[in-house]
């Protein structure tokens, strides 16, 4: 199986890229974020304060997540329910931040993601995929793009999901989003050694899905 892992700070443009790459090269693409989506919605839709750790490791037995791949992309499933449009909001976003940093959280994600790598050629994206999860991916890409320029594709994002939200909260949200993905000590998002690093502010999509599918065409070349 061949992988490619794509990390870097949220609105960097990952999913839209990894998806098209996918797209491109065949294989699955895995958004890993919705994985802790799917948690932060079950703590915040019963009550549980997603920073506090002991509360959030009461309620885990309780929770199942799961996945599927089906024609119109990847749907994610929170104790059986298809939660796929319920998580992409603000509050969820934050809220899976904070329960992100919690390692039992991680524990209780990880496998889901390690057994789809076994099985499936994948492009799975999140935020320590080159440097936890799959480590021995082959090729390793860190995506970024400025805080400004990531606050302006959520926005517009979620403005064509028909949910508009207002520029400076989302910045603010952005930036606080990094510093809690970034500082948090389980598996914080930071760059691979051996990952490409790309800097998205002046690139378009296609741009950027070329160099990746250009990338991964030339490191899949001696596996035949
Ligand atoms: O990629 P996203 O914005 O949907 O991710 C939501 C949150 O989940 C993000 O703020 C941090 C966390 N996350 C993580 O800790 N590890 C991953 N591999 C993917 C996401």
């Amino acid at each position: 199986m061949f992988a490619i892992a794509i990390d870097g700070p949220a609105g960097a443009g990952k999913s839209s890229a990894a998806k098209a790459v996918a797209k491109a090269l065949g294989f699955v693409y895995v958004d890993t974020g919705a994985l802790y989506r799917a948690v932060g919605l079950y703590l915040l839709r019963n009550g549980v304060d997603p920073r506090d750790e002991s509360a959030v490791r009461a309620v885990l037995p309780r929770i199942t997540v799961d996945l599927a791949h089906r024609e119109d992309g990847q749907h994610v499933f929170l104790c059986g329910e298809d939660v796929t449009d319920g998580i992409r909001t603000p509050e969820v976003s934050m809220a899976a931040s904070a329960c992100s940093a919690i390692p039992a959280v991680r524990s209780l994600l990880f496998s889901l993601q390690t057994g789809m790598a076994e099985r499936y050629n994948v492009v799975m994206d999140g935020r320590d995929i080159g440097t936890v999860v799959l480590p021995n991916a082959g090729l390793k890409i860190f995506l970024t793009a400025s805080p400004e320029a990531r606050a302006e594709r959520r926005c517009r994002e979620l403005k064509e999901r028909g949910t508009p939200v207002d520029y400076a909260e989302t910045l603010a949200d952005v930036i606080r989003r990094d510093r809690q993905d970034t500082e948090r000590a389980a598996a914080p998002l930071k760059p691979a050694e051996d990952s490409v690093l790309l800097e998205t502010d002046s690139m378009t999509l296609g741009e950027v899905t070329d160099a990746l599918v250009a990338l991964a065409r030339e490191r899949m070349a001696p596996h035949g």
